[in-house]
């Protein structure tokens, strides 16, 4: 396997990400916590950093167990790091280097470079830049802005580059994390997501040992796969609770807590819909609805969790972009748009240790290693659900009766496009309950009655989005089996805002 040094970039999870692209198992550590026993560790990796290494608390680690004695390849601040401590001199450049860049070659005939053709677009990130290489070092290539672009150590395996190969926008990245891993490295690329179940089981077997572990279960892809992963290192020490919030599709908890029974699971089902919908009662602003929603299933979670004796840890399926996107949630740079997801919430007073089994995987990567246990594809392949669910897709205030007509016009169109062979090529849908009435006429009556939006988006992340082209005739039979079938709504629109700048959820 393969270490990769984290110096803070936000880019270091994609390393990770690319690595196991390849087939190859990483693991991050900060640069200041190294794991004791290197000898297990193939090749490693310098992630890039927000730091100068110029600066006097910039992070300078002592690498001299690591270079020259392994393969190793430094990335942005730590290509800067190697030159600024190696006799090389590192300067701040004249511009902030940020954006595409392409790569013209000095020295082409390098393994490191195989398979990458001259003009090769790359992706900088920088305000620093190398001025002068390190001792033995050799210049491999340039860009027009950056003299020091690729540079490798005489006589060494370490290489190191100003950019970042781990962001798509470099375009040969990952062949180049290839020949330094494959080629130069020799890593063996047989890392897949079976090894990676096999890891994480013997990793959690040893770390919670006979402790006993509650997680909340939702019905969705990410904490399923958590549980999957915790049931098979601990068994019967993990206790599953699944809280009916009321919120939830039509006949969802009673269909999803059979098929966790199914699947061997020692869950609970919680039913405590008329507590949410009580503490609902009157709210119609999204975020005091979305507070009033999270607390409740605090308290309800905390109940059942007391519950369980000597309870140890607390598990969660949080994944990667819910990692990053609670960071900018939470006090980073961009403003609060919506107070979203799992991270943070967390009870204090409960007190556990947490263990959260698919932190580093992208949702892909979820579902392939859900896919490897054999989990059912139905549940692998479920779209996204928002946990306060309906209620934030119930314009205004919220009533049992709004829930029932949503959720029978929900119903309708995730079974549509289940029928329809749709239900795959979006990335979410769902109904929205708007808080108006139109007149229409059904028969020789004049009616005035609910109107509901569709909605259907394309996404890899939810960060951004596009509405989804259904074919008319599909929308068609929807619209009208939501008017026939769903007592109380007489009208159907369809949503074709793509986000930006609208959101994914109307609230
Ligand atoms: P927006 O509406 O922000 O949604 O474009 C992006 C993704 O996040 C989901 N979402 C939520 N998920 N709690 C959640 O767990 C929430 O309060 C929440 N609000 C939005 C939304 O369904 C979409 O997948």
């Amino acid at each position: 396997k393969v270490l990769i040094l984290d110096f803070g970039s936000q880019y270091t999870q994609l390393i990770a990400r690319r690595v196991r692209e390849l087939n190859i198992y990483s693991e991050i550590h900060p640069f200041n916590k190294p794991p004791k026993d290197l000898d297990q560790y193939k090749a490693v990796i310098l992630s890039g950093s927000p730091m100068s290494v110029r600066s006097k608390d910039a992070f300078h680690p002592d690498l001299s167990e690591i270079r020259g004695k392994k393969p190793m390849l430094a990335v942005c601040y730590g290509a800067q790091y190697l030159a600024h401590f190696s006799g090389g001199e590192v300067a701040e450049s004249n511009t902030r280097e940020y954006g595409r860049a392409k790569l013209s070659f000095v020295e082409d005939s390098d393994t490191f470079l195989e398979g990458i053709h001259e003009g090769s677009q790359v992706w900088m990130s920088h305000s620093d830049t190398i001025k002068i290489l390190p001792k033995n070092g050799v210049l491999l290539a340039s860009t027009h802005d950056v003299q020091n672009a690729a540079y490798k150590i005489e006589g060494e395996t370490t290489y190191a580059i100003q950019f970042h190969p781990e962001v798509y926008h470099s375009t040969d990245g990952k062949q180049l994390l290839e020949n330094f891993l494959v080629k130069i490295a020799n890593v063996n690329p047989d890392w897949t997501p079976n090894a990676f179940v096999q890891e994480t089981v013997d990793d959690l077997k040893e770390k919670l040992g006979n402790d006993k572990v509650v997680l909340g279960l939702s019905g969705g892809v990410d904490s399923s796969v958590a549980a999957m992963l915790l049931h098979k290192a601990i068994g019967k020490n993990l206790y599953c609770i699944f809280v009916n919030n009321g919120l939830l599709r039509k006949n969802e908890f009673t269909d999803v807590l059979e098929q966790y029974k199914g699947m061997g699971l020692n869950v609970k089902g919680v039913d405590a819909s008329a507590r949410f919908l009580d503490a609902l009662a009157g709210k119609s602003d999204p975020e005091d609805k979305r507070k009033a929603i999270g607390r409740v299933f605090i308290e309800v979670f905390d109940d059942e969790a007391h519950r369980i004796e000597d309870v140890k840890w607390l598990a969660q399926g949080t994944i990667y972009p819910d990692v990053i996107e609670s960071v900018s949630a939470t006090g980073g740079p961009s403003a609060t748009i919506k107070s979203h997801h799992n991270v943070g919430g967390l009870p204090d007073f409960m007190k556990l240790k947490i263990v959260e089994p698919l932190k580093a995987l992208f949702k892909d990567e979820v579902r392939r290693v859900g896919a490897s246990m054999d989990m059912d594809k139905t549940l692998l392949g479920r779209h996204p659900f928002p946990g306060p669910g309906l209620a934030i897709r119930i314009l205004g205030d919220i009533t049992a009766e709004k829930v029932r007509i949503l959720q029978e016009v929900d119903a309708v169109f995730i079974n549509g496009l289940r029928d329809a062979g749709l239900y795959d090529k979006v990335w979410q849908a769902g109904a929205i309950l708007l808080p108006v009435n139109s007149v229409g006429v059904m028969g020789d009556e004049r009616t005035y009655e609910k109107c509901v939006a569709l909605r259907a988006v394309e996404s890899t992340d939810g960060m951004t989005a596009d509405w989804v082209n259904l074919p008319y005739e599909f929308l068609q039979k929807t619209s009208n089996d939501i008017i026939n079938k769903v007592k109380g709504v007489n009208r159907v629109v369809y949503d074709i805002s793509s986000k930006p700048p609208a959101t994914i959820e109307w609230e």
